[in-house]
């Protein structure tokens, strides 16, 4: 970890505004701190806090001062914690992007409560944790709410009806936060990804009955899935765009564009 106290003079040469991501030790999350490295300060938080620590490396090589720290997006009071750190070492936050997420397969029959109500917790009260520990700073900047929901969030899937119904609450949220906050210049976005090349990806496949890459890659119009890079660069885009609000940002190579099927599939 950088402390941001250790530098100061830093602060003082190169003004920088400042983002927090959750989920940011892997994946996505570790994809947008490092994409906002280059132009922010970063407030990363996972509850794999051993990961945290390349992050800041690298954080550190792109000019960033860079606060991690180790919570579970659920837990408000270390949430609260957190953001006082980090307003106290670099002043309000400009954007927040929250992107920890869990995917456990399971139709409504085998999925069980305690299953249920951990997805829920940790997708849905998770990104409401986030914005609601957040608010009052973005406020202060009129600054970005961004939740990488999925397009889980705008259409169902088969064998992931925990996730499914937690992304479209996740969707249903930002959608009540650009209409709530919109009015403080506070602007409140989902991007929803198809298939994006990270370690969830490859758990939803492995647990998957129709299990190959290839199988999946040929529902995909573009024939390819996501690098984290490629979504990281939405969320620097949304976080720019002064007129996007209360936006369902479908970034998933066409997938819900319409009903496809691919010239390579084994049915043609
Ligand atoms: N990979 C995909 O194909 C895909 C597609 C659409 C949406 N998404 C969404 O993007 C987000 C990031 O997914 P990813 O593919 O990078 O997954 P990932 O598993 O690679 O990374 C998720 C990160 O979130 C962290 N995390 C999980 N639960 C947490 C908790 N309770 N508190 C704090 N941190 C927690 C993990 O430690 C991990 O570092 C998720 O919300 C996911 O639902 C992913």
């Amino acid at each position: 970890m950088t402390n941001p106290a250790e530098h100061p003079s830093d602060r003082t040469a190169s003004p920088r505004p400042t983002a927090l991501i959750t989920g940011a030790s892997g994946g996505i999350g570790l994809a947008v701190a490092l994409e906002f490295a280059t132009t922010h300060n970063i407030v990363a938080i996972d509850r794999d806090e051993a990961r945290l620590a390349d992050l800041a490396t690298e954080a550190d090589l792109r000019g960033a001062q860079t606060l991690t720290r180790g919570a579970d997006v659920t837990d408000e009071q270390a949430l609260i914690t957190i953001v006082a750190e980090a307003e106290q070492a670099f002043g309000s936050l400009h954007a927040v992007i929250a992107c920890a997420g869990i995917a456990p397969s399971g139709t409504v029959e085998t999925t069980t409560l305690q299953d249920w109500q951990r997805v829920l917790a940790v997708n849905l009260t998770g990104a409401f944790v986030t914005a609601r520990t957040t608010i009052q700073s973005l406020k202060k900047s009129k600054g970005s709410f961004i939740a990488i929901a999925s397009d889980a969030g705008t259409t169902g899937a088969q064998d992931l009806a925990a996730y499914v119904a937690s992304k479209h609450g996740v969707v249903g949220l930002i959608k009540s936060m650009a209409l709530d906050f919109g009015p403080d210049g506070v602007r409140s976005n989902a991007i929803c990804p198809g298939f994006v090349e990270t370690a969830m990806m490859k758990h939803i496949f492995k647990e998957s009955p129709e299990g190959t890459e290839d199988y999946y890659r040929n529902t995909v119009p573009l024939g390819r899935f996501a690098q984290a890079i490629e979504i990281a660069g939405i969320a620097r885009h949304l976080t720019e765009s002064t007129y996007a609000n209360g936006m369902t940002y479908a970034v998933d190579g066409g997938s819900t564009a319409g009903y496809f099927q691919s010239s390579t599939s084994p049915q043609n």
